[in-house]
């Protein structure tokens, strides 16, 4: 699998505070089958994290993974905040790209009210592509989905998030992640891993728990390959859940 959202370089922002706390969460990203993590730090006016800063990262990261022998290929990339990512330069947001191609990881606003749709045009104008990182923890687009689906039509593609999913957020975003799911509105699945402990990796068993593991390979792999790859995702991704017992229960 792999996993396009993961906060695994050390120091730099609420992701682990040093080397070994990375390793750690590399160890849990190996051991539950991915196999590429892109490295995403917040990239924000509180974590003004630069491209330079990843790159380097990136650099560091695939040594230190060799000598501690763990198994996972890293590419660079950043969670970027909207308000942060519109004020910088096109050379500095295309090294905070995923794995320097056309397409940026944005933060979902997780305030009230953001001018979400004018900063993603804007950013769209200037050739980048969207990938809307946990639009299930926005509470403006919980109240208004229309705007998720005006954004997928203009060509944002998505990215759900396994804590969302599975609850850790609470029961508002997972009905409304199950909703997103349930509109074709979900294009990939990522951890937002930032430790090996409080928020530890793992893709499949959230999915599988709402009977969506036959669309593990779909939203893990084939949609983030594509991504990386700098192609273009399908707009609408209809997935049917198996209706088992508990997907009964919960959804
Ligand atoms: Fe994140």
């Amino acid at each position: 699998m792999i996993d396009l959202h993961c906060h695994l370089l050390p120091a730099l922002d609420d992701g682990p505070a040093d080397l070994g706390g990375s390793l750690r969460l590399a160890q849990a990203q190996a051991a539950a089958g991915v196999r590429t993590v892109a490295l995403t730090p917040h990239a924000t006016a509180r974590f003004p994290t630069a491209a330079a800063t990843v790159a380097r990262g990136v650099v560091e990261m695939r040594h230190a993974l060799g000598t501690a022998q763990i198994a996972l290929e890293v590419v660079g990339g950043a969670e970027l905040d909207l308000g942060w990512a519109l004020d910088l330069p096109d050379d500095e947001l295309v090294g905070l790209t995923l794995d320097g191609g056309r397409w940026l990881l944005l933060e979902a606003p997780l305030t009230p009210i953001a001018p979400l749709e004018p900063g993603v045009a804007a950013l769209r104008g200037r050739g980048f592509e969207i990938l809307l990182a946990h639009p299930e923890r926005s509470p403006m687009l919980q109240r208004d989905p229309a705007i998720v689906e005006r954004l997928v039509g203009a060509g944002v593609r998505t990215q759900l998030t396994a804590g969302g999913l599975s609850g850790q957020f609470g029961r508002t975003v997972q009905r409304f992640a199950l909703r997103l799911l349930d509109a074709g509105l979900v294009h990939t699945f990522a951890s937002d891993s930032h430790d090996a402990e409080r928020r530890p990796p793992g893709l499949r068993r959230p999915l599988e728990t709402f009977g969506l593991g036959d669309h593990v390979h779909l939203l893990c792999d084939e949609h983030p390959a594509q991504l990386l790859a700098g192609e273009l995702l399908p707009e609408h991704v209809q997935l049917r859940r198996r209706r088992g017992l508990l997907g009964r229960l919960r959804g």
